[in-house]
């Protein structure tokens, strides 16, 4: 895995100097709502979707230039993605990448608007990239739709709508990991397939519905056994707010199962990549035994 590491270091600073440049040139009045968008922009965090995003276009030769703003697009609408998942009426928590939630730092109200900024400036990020040309506008789209209410939000809103639902079942669960995870993971390793030529599209759009789901079912194991330090967020979160995770519906260890499960189908996917797809292999390691 040190391979990996290294690898995943320069994705991950590739991504992190465009971050930057963006961050720098970010001049909002009034200061407050700059400094909240920077403030949870510049946490940290794993960065796994323009990680996942940079790796993929290398593997199927689209090259990083061309998915670069995608990158910065898509992790702008995660970080609104948890900024607003964190507010007191959505999950309520205190902490996020080991540092206070923004709304603890700025008040609800700035973490909203924190949310929307980013969200906002991530759509005029996706329109410059339009002038392009079509596969640009295509990709856009496929992002716009990944985040919206028929992805990302769908997932937030049954998330919520099933607190406490004691009747709640496997398919409504499946519901929930598709939508509140898997679309935006699924944006990450299917827009460099859109921007070139569609290739492999749709194992890469079956991959991201897999590593969506095997992700969201460590975060789900992590929230109950997790290491604060490594996880940067509160413990326990999910079963006193009533959440409807793979441990509640599965049990502990028949969730680790399902990792284990859910990991060899993403690995049966990737046997199909022609090219040099060791990396994406071990990302899937990571993500099965990962602690942060
Ligand atoms: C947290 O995402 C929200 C989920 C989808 C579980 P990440 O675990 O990717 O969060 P950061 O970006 O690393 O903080
Ligand atoms: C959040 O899922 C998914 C989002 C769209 C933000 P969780 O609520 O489980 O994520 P964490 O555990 O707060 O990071
Ligand atoms: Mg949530
Ligand atoms: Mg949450
Ligand atoms: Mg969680």
């Amino acid at each position: 895995m040190a391979e990996f590491d290294k690898i995943y270091a320069r994705y991950l600073n590739a991504f992190n100097a465009h971050l930057d440049e963006f961050c720098t040139g970010l001049n909002c009045t009034p200061g407050i709502l700059n400094d909240s968008l920077i403030y949870s922009l510049k946490l940290g965090g794993k960065r796994i979707r323009p990680v996942l995003m940079l790796a993929v276009a290398d593997i199927i030769g689209t090259g990083s230039d061309k998915v670069i703003n995608f990158a910065l697009a898509l992790e702008l609408i995660h970080t609104y993605s948890l900024i607003h998942d964190d507010l007191p009426d959505m999950d309520n928590d205190d902490f996020r990448r080991g540092k206070p939630s923004n709304h603890k730092v700025f008040g609800a109200g700035n973490a909203i608007l924190a949310g929307d900024g980013l969200l906002n400036t991530a759509y005029s990020i996706l329109f410059d990239e339009c002038f392009k040309g079509n596969e640009f506008i295509s990709a856009a789209k496929y992002i716009c739709d990944c985040a919206g209410v028929y992805g990302m939000i769908a997932g937030q809103s049954a998330d919520l709508l099933h607190e406490n639902d004691s009747t709640a079942d496997e398919e409504t669960l499946q519901f929930i990991y598709d939508k509140k995870t898997a679309k935006l993971i699924t944006a990450a390793v299917v827009v460099p397939s859109i921007l070139n030529g569609g290739k492999y599209y749709s194992e890469l759009k079956a991959l991201g519905k897999k590593l969506g789901y095997l992700f969201q079912l460590t975060d789900d194991i992590l929230d109950v056994e997790g290491n604060f330090d490594k996880l940067g967020k509160s413990l326990g979160k999910d079963e006193e707010e009533g959440k409807l995770t793979g441990v509640k519906v599965y049990g502990l260890n028949n969730c680790k199962l399902r990792v284990d499960i859910i990991g060899d189908d993403c690995i049966k996917i990737i046997d199909g990549l022609e090219g040099d797809a060791s990396f994406l292999y071990d990302f899937v390691s990571y993500i099965k035994t990962r602690l942060g």
